[in-house]
């Protein structure tokens, strides 16, 4: 089955085409260096780049995919959560070609997406994994999400945890901003804290008493927000080079705490077959290492994107949810009034 997936959810204008599990192409154009010098994402910029971008994005992957559009046997987008008007762009077009080819019309939660980027196959049969081993636990952690869910089946989505305030990218990224080091953050933060020694700083791990299992980030922001406006005062107005290497070793640090802390509570509290990781944040090596690590002793499988660009946003992770929901019947019934849900959740 050809299945052609549009994610228009934010800054990444993606076009995915899947046989099955297997991805034959998978096209994002990053608006990254539209938004640098915003230092975030411009939802209307976005908007303006999507609507420009989109039709490229379908002719290359279909080139890609070797295949014409009239062979495509469904069509999936992203519907939410994400930003209202890029979403928008995206179910505008999906809705216009599963109309003029007379085709299903698949509606995939972006989140959803990011779990199903592990069942991703490539063309040579590589895959993180070939199926999910009930009960599985995904933890996904992205720019705007940092969730703990459990799955008893597949597409059945019970939210254990979830962050109260930042998303852990997010953090990230405003950590980034504090040092001056640009956007987005997470990978510039990720590189830097390898070369620091993150036992320099003592920051707090948050909500690791609140004996449940949502998670905080502000707590955190503001411990090192406070640090580099002391370092700073003592230090003329500049950090040194080691300085931000050593804060960024020791915020990243404890964050990781504050996510492996909560994922061992769920793992001992719903003993799960199955460990999945997703998100943007889950392309950074150091937060699966430590993962991997931490989660040994309980000889559960873990197991994550096997590229890092299933990690970050793409829309071959929502051609796959799209290929399980076809499966199960989940199609739009009336694609005419399919609406974006910016605050979709699972
Ligand atoms: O999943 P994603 O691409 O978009 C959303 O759905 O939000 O996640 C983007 C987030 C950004 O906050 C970015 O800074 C973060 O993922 N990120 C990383 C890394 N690569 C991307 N964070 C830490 N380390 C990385 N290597
Ligand atoms: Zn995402």
């Amino acid at each position: 089955m050809y299945i052609l997936a549009i994610d228009t959810s934010c800054d990444e204008t993606s076009v995915a085409i899947s046989n099955d599990r297997v991805i034959l192409a998978n096209i994002i154009s990053s608006q990254v260096n539209l938004h640098i010098e915003w230092g975030g994402v411009v939802p209307s910029i976005a908007q303006r780049a999507h609507t420009e971008r989109i039709e490229p994005a379908i002719k290359e992957a279909l080139k890609r995919a070797g295949l014409t559009i009239e062979e495509i046997d469904a069509f999936a987008v992203t519907y939410g959560p994400g930003l209202a008007i890029a979403l928008e762009v995206g179910i505008r077009k999906a809705k216009e070609l599963a109309s003029t080819y007379s085709k299903p019309l698949v509606a995939v939660n972006h989140m959803a997406g990011h779990v199903y980027a592990n069942l991703a196959s490539t063309k040579t049969g590589k895959s993180s994994i070939n199926n999910l081993d009930f009960p599985t636990l995904a933890l996904l952690v992205s720019g705007n999400h940092t969730e703990i869910v459990l799955m008893r089946n597949h597409l059945d989505f019970e939210i254990l945890g979830a962050t109260v305030d930042d998303a852990m990218g997010e953090a990230y990224d405003k950590v980034a901003r504090m040092l001056n080091l640009g956007y987005p953050g997470g990978p510039i933060v990720a590189d830097l804290a390898d070369q620091g020694d993150q036992s320099a700083f003592k920051f707090p791990i948050p909500m690791k008493q609140s004996g449940d299992l949502n998670f905080s980030f502000s707590g955190l922001k503001t411990a090192v927000l406070y640090t580099i406006r002391d370092l700073k005062t003592l230090n003329g107005g500049e950090l040194t080079k080691d300085q931000v290497v050593d804060i960024a070793a020791s915020f990243q640090a404890a964050a990781f705490q504050a996510i492996i802390g909560k994922l061992i509570t769920a793992v001992k509290q719903y003993q799960p077959k199955q460990i999945i990781l997703g998100g943007g944040v889950m392309a950074n090596t150091q937060f699966r290492k430590a993962i991997r690590n931490a989660v040994k002793p309980y000889a559960i499988s873990l197991s994550y994107p096997n590229l890092k660009k299933l990690c970050t946003d793409n829309a071959a992770m929502i051609a796959i949810a799209a290929y399980y929901q076809l499966k199960a019947g989940d199609v739009v019934k009336d694609i005419e009034n399919l609406d974006r849900d910016p605050a979709a959740h699972l």
